[in-house]
């Protein structure tokens, strides 16, 4: 049997990750994953992170025993408030089941998983945007989803393709599901206006629609948590079913932690709780097979911060910290590709939002961008904005810019 398995190509984010690990170049710039680093390049620990962890391995009581399947339920019902909002109908009507997650990688597989098993046949498609995060799709075809996409990004205006993907959405078969990004909209940093949003929930309405948020950057996008929620909070105040995958990795910084919810919300009217418990009863199982219950550790630093009031505040002025660092790398950026008269126009890099700028550099540059100046980024041309610092962005513009004008 093993003469049967056919290689498969390394993972790009991690195979570039490797690369740029190798490399040996004193000025060489790691603008690959999606992590954020401090104006030193180095990974950043959030303060607030870093006392709630000491507090934690103070605590006498603290084991290594297991959460129960559907995870440590501070944690998760901390983590619907946080996304939904505190005065969720949904939420007052208990019409929400959350389970602890893998990260959002793990809430956007158990989402997949559930949806696959008990869609009515023949499976509707899971519409994505294009172009989306890579993992998106192979975790979708690995639940057997059928995929399909909508255009988002128009590579001329370098912004939304407002019209491609609502009439995209419109002529989807009814009953689709259709993911979207809550904010920061990974790889393009191109995220709807309010009033677009509105637009999409009247067209995903229209069609009996099942909408999926993937919510991996909330508070990190603007630094501001409601703000980066308004999305999701506005399809649930339209009495939508829909689900929510959320990852702390980003927001809290917890990425090896991996601490995510999976959230599901029925629609009003319904018996909810007679269809929340059962909905919660399928999970499990799904969980209990896959990962028999979620990892502790993120999720207990996550709990003890968004549960209390001062360690949350603290939270805040952390998140301002990092979206600060990158709405100003952001203007520096661009400032500088100005400065050095690089063909074309620049102003995307300070429209677009959150960890990524979808620079417009093609394949051909990025590989020169890698092979000649030591700059790693994804093929698309995708940067991520963190690991541009003080220090490092003169070179990275530079070098950009004799690339382009190459
Ligand atoms: C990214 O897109 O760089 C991040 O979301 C990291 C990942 O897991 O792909």
């Amino acid at each position: 049997t093993a003469d049967n398995v056919p290689r498969a190509a390394e993972d790009p984010l991690f195979g570039l990750m490797a690369a740029y690990k190798k490399d040996t170049f004193d000025k060489k710039v790691d603008l690959g994953i999606g992590a954020y680093r401090d104006d030193n390049a180095k990974p950043w620990v959030l303060p607030v992170v870093k006392k709630a962890d000491d507090l934690l391995r103070k605590d006498p009581d603290l084991n290594h025993e297991y959460l129960p399947i559907a995870g440590l339920a501070d944690f998760t019902t901390a983590s619907q408030k946080l996304v939904l909002g505190a005065d969720s109908p949904a939420i007052r009507e208990k019409r929400v089941v959350s389970f602890q997650t893998v990260s959002g990688t793990g809430a956007v597989h158990l989402g997949g998983a559930f949806l696959s098993k008990f869609l009515p046949q023949p499976t509707p498609a899971i519409y994505m945007s294009s172009p989306t995060w890579a993992n998106h799709n192979q975790i979708f075809t690995n639940v057997r989803l059928p995929i399909k996409s909508y255009p988002y990004f128009s590579s001329e205006t370098k912004m939304l393709d407002f019209e491609g993907m609502i009439s995209a959405l419109s002529s989807a078969t009814k009953g689709s599901i259709i993911l979207l990004h809550a904010c920061a909209h990974n790889p393009t940093g191109v995220d709807p206006t309010q009033d677009q949003w509105k637009k999409i929930a009247e067209v995903v309405k229209a069609g009996s629609h099942f909408p999926f948020f993937d919510c991996a950057y909330q508070g990190f996008a603007s630094g501001d948590l409601a703000k980066d929620a308004w999305a999701v909070r506005y399809f649930v105040e339209q009495g939508f079913e829909l689900c929510v995958a959320q990852s702390y990795a980003k927001n809290f910084g917890l990425y090896g932690e991996r601490a995510g919810a999976f959230h599901f919300v029925t629609a009003p009217g319904s018996d909810a709780q007679d269809t929340v418990s059962r909905i919660a009863s399928q999970l499990a199982i799904l969980q209990r097979s896959e990962i028999s219950n979620p990892p502790a550790y993120g999720a207990r630093i996550a709990s003890m911060i968004l549960n209390d009031e001062n360690l949350f505040k603290e939270w805040e002025r952390d998140l301002k910290t990092m979206s600060g660092r990158i709405i100003e790398m952001r203007k520096a950026f661009r400032d500088k590709l100005e400065e050095f008269q690089t063909p074309g126009t620049w102003n995307h890099i300070t429209s677009q939002i959150g960890m990524f700028s979808f620079t417009g550099l093609n394949e051909k540059q990025v590989g020169i961008l890698k092979d000649k100046w030591h700059i790693y980024m994804t093929k698309n041309g995708r940067i991520s904005m963190a690991g541009l610092n003080t220090h490092n962005v003169t070179y990275v513009a530079e070098s950009v810019s004799a690339t382009v004008k190459e």
